[in-house]
């Protein structure tokens, strides 16, 4: 579990145990101080001041009344925002301190503002992260981050416990995007699912095989034929007396438990990864459980689409013709992509439950990797604002999201003689072929965006201030976007 605490600058009374985590630039003279700051803070800047080095470098250990302080810079990094810069910061800093073994760190955050209290904490959570649940010998646990703040700032609380709601999900989603395939099966997810929705009493119910084949849901039904272990349908809905009237956001999440391609298998390489095909159906889930847990005054749903991929003995073949829910008929080009597929239903599902709004989330194409790369998430929409908020938002919580263009033009690249369309549009423009497939399953009438989160879901080696592993990326944004819909 997480242990950090925090106190005012007032009620601090050190240990001698406690490491101190100051931040600096790189003057040592620019200590981040002044405004707000005590008399406690200021001397024990003006100590650390006389005896960090000219300038500098990473950081460095000073001495503070017989205890060790770190003052760790606040580097400039291309293309990280000030907020990011301080994110990386705290989890250099506090990864720095942990070198030496404690029982608490303690974070001088007296001069920074109530909002950057919560950038603080993200840095640390976000870092400190670990998935060992599979190790015989998993490490020592971290030491308490105490972060002191400025006495006078009421909201400086409020701002830290705001926060760790929102970071409290994101651990829930990076567990499950970092469980094997085999231990996660579309069952097992939708029970986990089911767990920690009841617990904080959200509505949820999830339909399995029978039903989804008696309902017409073929785009589960089909992708799942492959495998023993059944797909679902799942609709969690959070539905606060206080939601402003006439919205209703529906987050739409991809939740292939493992993809191995099926028929139109993948190649051995690197197909570990995909478990993390599920993160759209995780980060959907995640993001609905902090906005409820926040209370966020909106009406918003999640509909998860959870199936296994796999070649099996009644596996879909490539030339198979389904018709999913709004009647249109789709022939499988490659059963590897899956993702579009069971979208099929859950857009349906969206439009049924009578969204407003609609977010779907999906690692749906490799595409969208060469596109944009391992830092950058692709947005598609038919609502130009809708999608462009998307990336206004993102941009706000340090994750990227960039705009592609659902071209009518790439339409013919899905034509198909015998079908109404095929969902496999050939190696030129993936990423928007993907999404021009998936626009034809957008509920009439909302404001649909497709993030295609390929290429930010998960990495290989540590990003950033993120360790290696699931990102739980998008949730913050979601969160925030639902935050600005309920207002006003
Ligand atoms: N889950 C994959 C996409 C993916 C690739 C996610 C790499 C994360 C990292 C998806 O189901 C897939 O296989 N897409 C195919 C589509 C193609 C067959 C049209 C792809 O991108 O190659
Ligand atoms: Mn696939
Ligand atoms: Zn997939």
């Amino acid at each position: 579990m997480r242990h950090w605490t925090t106190e005012t600058i007032d009620q601090y009374h050190p240990l001698p145990t406690d490491l101190l985590l100051v931040l600096g630039t790189d003057q040592p003279s620019g200590l981040l101080g002044g405004e707000g700051a005590t008399a406690f803070a200021e001397a024990i800047r003006a100590s650390l001041a006389n005896q960090t080095s000219g300038d500098l470098k990473g950081g460095e250990w000073v001495e503070v009344s017989g205890r060790r302080a770190w003052v760790q810079k606040v580097a400039e990094k291309p293309g990280l925002d000030a907020d990011e810069r301080l994110r990386s910061a705290v989890a250099e800093g506090f990864k720095a301190v942990s070198s030496r073994k404690s029982e608490r760190v303690v974070f001088l955050a007296d001069a920074l503002p109530a909002a950057q209290l919560a950038v603080v904490l993200e840095g640390w959570w976000l870092s400190t992260y670990r998935f060992e649940s599979w190790k015989s010998k998993p490490s020592a646990p971290h030491a308490v981050f105490h972060v002191v703040r400025a006495n006078a700032d009421p909201a400086g609380a409020a701002s830290l416990g705001d926060a760790a709601r929102v970071l409290d999900a994101t651990d829930w989603v990076r567990d499950q995007v970092n469980t094997p395939g085999s231990s996660l099966t579309p069952r097992i997810f939708q029970e986990r699912i089911g767990q920690v929705l009841s617990d904080a009493g959200i509505a949820w119910n999830a339909r399995g095989r029978a039903e989804l084949e008696e309902q017409g849901y073929q785009g589960l039904v089909t992708v799942g034929k492959g495998s023993d272990n059944e797909p679902f349908l799942g609709v969690a809905r959070y539905s606060p007396e206080n939601a402003k009237p006439g919205i209703h956001l529906v987050l739409v999440g991809k939740g292939v438990t493992f993809d191995t391609g099926g028929i139109s298998i993948k190649p051995a390489d690197h197909m570990w990864e995909m478990k993390n095909d599920m993160a759209g159906a995780a980060t959907a889930i995640g993001a609905l459980l902090a906005i409820a847990r926040s209370g966020l005054p909106i009406a918003v749903s999640a509909v998860v689409c959870l199936v296994e991929n796999r070649p099996g003995n009644g596996s879909v073949l490539p030339g198979d013709i389904f018709r999913a829910k709004n009647g249109k008929s789709v022939m499988v080009d490659n059963t590897d992509a899956e993702g579009r597929l069971i979208l099929t239903d859950g857009l349906w599902e969206a439009g049924a439950l009578g969204a407003t709004h609609v977010v779907d989330l999906a690692t749906l194409t490799g595409a969208v990797i060469r596109a944009l790369g391992s830092s950058i998430a692709g947005v598609l929409s038919n609502d130009e604002g809708w999608g462009d908020s998307i990336c206004r938002t993102g941009r706000t919580q340090g994750e990227k999201f960039w705009p592609l263009p659902l071209e009518d033009e790439y339409r013919s690249k899905l034509d198909d003689p015998v079908a109404d369309m095929r969902n496999a549009g050939g190696v030129e423009a993936g990423a928007i072929t993907a999404g021009l497939f998936l626009k034809e399953f957008a509920p009439e009438g909302a404001k649909w965006a497709h993030l295609d989160i390929a290429g930010t879901a998960f990495t290989t080696k540590a990003w950033k201030y993120l360790p290696e592993g699931a990102t739980a990326f998008g949730l913050r944004t979601l969160v925030e976007l639902a935050r600005t819909l309920g207002r006003g």
